[in-house]
């Protein structure tokens, strides 16, 4: 089974701690072990918000603010490559065809932002179409889509399963919002439409949610099933695997 793990900024490097760092890759090992393709896009978390801050007290354009955000989800993906093992290629890859071939190789590859204008949400859905995966999951810090943003909203309801359809629906007006936070933009909402692509969102804070979701199909998170996707996810997991 191919799979593309997106492992938002706060989820692996909210604080410098080399311990969560190493749980995250030795998730990202068993996989590979496992027998998994593994490619993992690793976002830039609140370290990327307090430098774009500054750049932006600073006069910095939105463009110039981007590129100091791709440039630190590339400092975070550094990290999680020194946490793994000899199966990584040991670049941080700049385009999905450098990700795509060190998949194609056997390596697990690892990648940040690569382009202004967008997030890591967004690179991980391209992606995840480029090499073909079978499955793409959300290591977020909020535990699945819900109906409203449920840090602010008391009763936000989540959401257990969406078609992809249903989840640009429910991210378009949040992402409308200035300051709201879908835990999925829209932009890579729209290409996990376009893709047909079958997507976990779950609470990445504990990497072992990661491991049971892709080995397993158990997760308290949410499916997004393309629809002619027929199976549970643990019947489809095991079915892959
Ligand atoms: P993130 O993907 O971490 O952004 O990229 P985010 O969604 O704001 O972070 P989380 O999910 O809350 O942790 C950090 C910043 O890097 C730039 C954007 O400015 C983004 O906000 N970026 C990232 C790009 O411009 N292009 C990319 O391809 C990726």
């Amino acid at each position: 089974m191919r799979v593309v793990v997106s492992i938002g900024g706060s989820v692996l490097a909210p604080n410098l701690d080399a311990r969560r760092v190493e749980d995250h890759a030795a998730v990202v090992e068993t996989l590979a072990e496992a027998g998994c393709d593994i490619a993992a896009v690793v976002g830039g978390g609140g370290v990327a918000r307090d430098y774009i801050g500054t750049a932006r007290e600073l006069g910095a354009n939105e463009v110039q603010l981007d590129q100091i955000g791709i440039d630190v989800t590339r400092i975070n993906a550094r990290l999680l490559i020194a946490a793994l093992g000899p199966r990584v290629d040991p670049k941080v890859a700049r385009d999905y065809e450098d990700a795509g071939d060190a998949v194609r190789r056997g390596d697990v590859s690892i990648m940040g932002g690569i382009m202004p204008g967008q997030t890591t949400d967004a690179v991980a859905a391209a992606l995840a179409e480029y090499v073909d995966a079978d499955l793409l999951v959300y290591a977020t810090s909020v535990d699945g889509v819900y109906d409203a943003d449920p840090s602010s909203q008391d009763g936000a309801q989540k959401y257990t399963q969406l078609l992809p359809t249903e989840l640009v629906d429910v991210v378009a007006p949040m992402s409308r919002d200035a300051g709201a936070s879908a835990p999925v933009d829209l932009l890579a909402a729209k290409l996990i439409q376009r893709a047909g692509m079958r997507t976990i969102v779950l609470d990445g804070a504990d990497p072992q949610h990661i491991k049971s979701a892709v080995l397993d199909g158990e997760h308290n998170g949410t499916d997004i099933i393309p629809p002619d996707a027929t199976d549970d996810l643990a019947t489809w997991v095991r079915a892959e695997r």
